[in-house]
């Protein structure tokens, strides 16, 4: 796949998973991978301050724009901020004031099912809409949340006969079922539940929604999953304890180190096994391309890691 045309192919990606599984980290190497190709790039983060920025070493992001790096401006998007533009939009600025100051906003926002989810939703429409950037990545919020936030235009067009929230809902409908407009990267990691977690909310935002689907993001990754596709006879464990072995027997350590270090080799061979078997089960229940990302040792990728990660995201791309 061309990893250009993966990029303006659609106009708003949202990358959703669930909570802890990488999609604030992802969502900043897509951008950086983005902008690597010469896109100018708008990175968005619903109901969340901070983690987007963090990544690129930058204070909390704002309701308006921020420049994060070269090419790639964010911004964060809370439900509040939505409706006041709404209403300043709809002739109806002078009303924001006391609704504000009466907490009348919050109430609307946080009060009534699925009217948040619409504000947010009926604004990435509008910044999709604009032409605002080559690349709108949005980092959804978690993968529960994230279904019930894609399906709350649904919802609200069952709930809600006519009027300004069913047009907003239909709009809203429109932008996600319509594959050149949006798309769903989930990210995973490869554990049992994020696994599980991601082929049901696949298989729920395409059969509840018809939301198209991306790549699926697999991130963490210990060993990479060859080329052909997973293989679980695949050698190269059996190869790598032998190589184990023979270090230790080249390098002369006493018993006890020795000891050690297989003990820390079996271990990792384990939890590269277990990973091998979660790709697996991915790969037969889930019939989508994958991004691999490799696991990074330490306290977690930072500013200086975001190239090496888009990099690694665009060789998944060419190779997809
Ligand atoms: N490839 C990776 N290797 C190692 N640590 C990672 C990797 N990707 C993310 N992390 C770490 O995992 C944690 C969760 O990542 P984050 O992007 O915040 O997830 P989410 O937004 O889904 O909650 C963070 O501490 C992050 O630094
Ligand atoms: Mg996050």
């Amino acid at each position: 796949m061309d990893p250009s045309a993966f990029f303006t192919g659609t106009a708003v990606h949202l990358v959703a998973g669930k909570g802890g599984v990488g999609r604030t980290t992802l969502t900043a190497a897509l951008g950086t991978a983005a902008a690597r190709l010469g896109l100018e790039v708008l990175l968005v983060e619903i109901e969340d301050w901070g983690g987007l920025a963090a990544r690129f070493g930058g204070r909390a992001l704002g309701y308006e724009e921020t420049v994060l790096a070269d090419r790639i401006r964010g911004r964060s998007l809370r439900a509040e901020d939505c409706l006041v533009e709404y209403l300043c939009g709809h002739g109806l600025g002078r009303l924001t004031g006391p609704m504000i100051d009466s907490g009348l906003v919050e109430v609307i926002t946080r009060g009534t099912p699925g009217i948040k989810d619409i504000l947010l939703l009926g604004k990435i429409r509008q910044l999709e809409q604009s032409r605002c950037a080559d690349v709108i990545l949005v980092d959804t919020p978690a993968s529960g949340h994230a279904l019930s936030f894609l399906r709350s235009p649904q919802g609200l067009l069952d709930a809600v006969g006519n009027g300004p929230v069913h047009d907003q809902a239909v709009a809203a409908l429109h932008l996600l079922q319509d594959a050149a407009r949006c798309q769903v990267l989930l990210v995973t990691t490869l554990e049992e539940t994020p696994v599980n977690e991601t082929i049901e909310t696949a298989f729920r935002l395409e059969d509840e929604i018809g939301v198209h689907l991306g790549p699926v993001l697999v991130n963490g990754v210990l060993a990479r999953t060859p080329r052909r596709g997973p293989d679980p006879s695949d050698p190269s464990d059996t190869d790598r304890s032998g190589a184990v072995d023979r270090w230790i027997r080249e390098a002369g350590i006493d018993a006890a180190l020795a000891h050690a270090v297989q003990r820390a080799s079996a271990f990792a061979r384990r939890r590269r096994d277990a990973q091998r078997r979660q790709v697996l089960r991915l790969a037969e229940q889930l019939p989508l391309p994958r991004l691999e990302v490799a696991h990074r040792p330490g306290a977690g990728p930072g500013p200086d890691d975001l190239d090496e990660l888009a990099e690694e995201l665009l060789d998944g791309l060419r190779a997809c």
